[in-house]
């Protein structure tokens, strides 16, 4: 993926409600992630989300999990939150449409006031960019109520590298890698998502039943991660080369390059896969 430098996209970054800035972060959400959202419902993440529309359709079909999408890079990040931003200002302004004369209006980002000063204050708090300090009082992120559609979604920015700083042993019920960068070079392998380098770290956070799902349009990584799973002690709960066999899959949702590919007619491989327990 060829990078621009985005201006300004620090600062974006650390004002979004969806996002936790990861650089200066002092104290982890690790181990807090259901109180952060409010509730236990699962947790699905996905590394190298990219622009976001995976995450933000499964976010929207699913309002009973909760979804954590993970960008390496702020430049893209950025675009993530601007199309979560969009999509947002869409849903308030249909819900304040639907409202009668009189109704408590919609509030979006400090535009209104609210009757309850607690939760107006932890909002501002994370519109100064400081909801990153969760673990002391952490912040109810689904106390906000009407205020953010899409109040099953969590942005960060890091490096899969970190997975582990950021996630506690059996914290997660699903991993999505999409499209992950192919490395081609072998000296390089160790960096692609599906090495048993990553493996071994996702076996770590994933609970008991979890489930690692990858896509790929490469057939070389595709072969390499079935061969770093068999390694690994990972069991194939589906190995498909070529998804789209007979038109789009039900059960998938595209990502931006997927769609691409699928446009270009290039077939897409997807697999599914559990740690077994030794
Ligand atoms: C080829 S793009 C695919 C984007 C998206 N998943 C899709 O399918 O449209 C790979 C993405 O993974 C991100 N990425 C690569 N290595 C990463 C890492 N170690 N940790 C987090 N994100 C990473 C890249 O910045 C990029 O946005």
């Amino acid at each position: 993926m060829r990078l621009k430098h985005v201006k300004g996209s620090q600062e974006k970054i650390a004002a979004d409600i969806h996002t936790i800035q990861t650089d200066g972060l002092e104290k982890s959400p690790r181990g807090s992630w259901h109180k952060l959202f409010g509730n236990d419902n699962p947790i699905h993440i996905e590394i190298g989300m990219g622009k976001g529309k995976f995450i933000m359709d499964l976010a929207r079909e699913n309002p009973d999990i909760n979804f954590i999408g993970i960008e390496k890079f702020s430049s893209v990040l950025v675009r993530a939150i601007e199309k979560l931003e969009e999509l947002e200002k869409e849903e308030n302004s249909e819900n304040s449409s639907n409202m009668k004369v009189g109704e408590n209006q919609v509030n979006i980002a400090g535009s209104e006031e609210n009757e309850n000063s607690e939760i107006d204050e932890n909002f501002e708090k994370n519109i100064d960019g400081k909801m990153i300090e969760i673990s002391d009082e952490i912040s109810n992120y689904n106390s906000f109520e009407g205020k953010i559609p899409y109040k099953n979604i969590i942005f960060m920015r890091m490096d899969a590298e970190e997975i582990e700083k950021y996630f506690d042993k059996d914290e997660v019920d699903r991993i999505y890698l999409n499209f992950s960068d192919p490395w081609p070079k072998k000296r390089h392998s160790k960096r692609r998502l599906t090495s048993s380098y990553f493996l071994t770290k996702y076996k770590n956070i994933l609970n008991p039943e979890g489930i690692l799902q990858f896509k790929t349009d490469n057939n070389d990584l595709f072969d390499f991660s079935l061969k770093e799973i068999e390694k690994n002690n990972w069991t194939l709960l589906e190995n498909n080369r070529n998804l789209h066999e007979n038109g789009p899959a039900k059960d998938n949702i595209m990502t931006e390059y997927e769609e691409r590919f699928y446009n270009m007619g290039k077939p897409i491989n997807r697999l599914r896969a559990k740690y077994i327990q030794v």
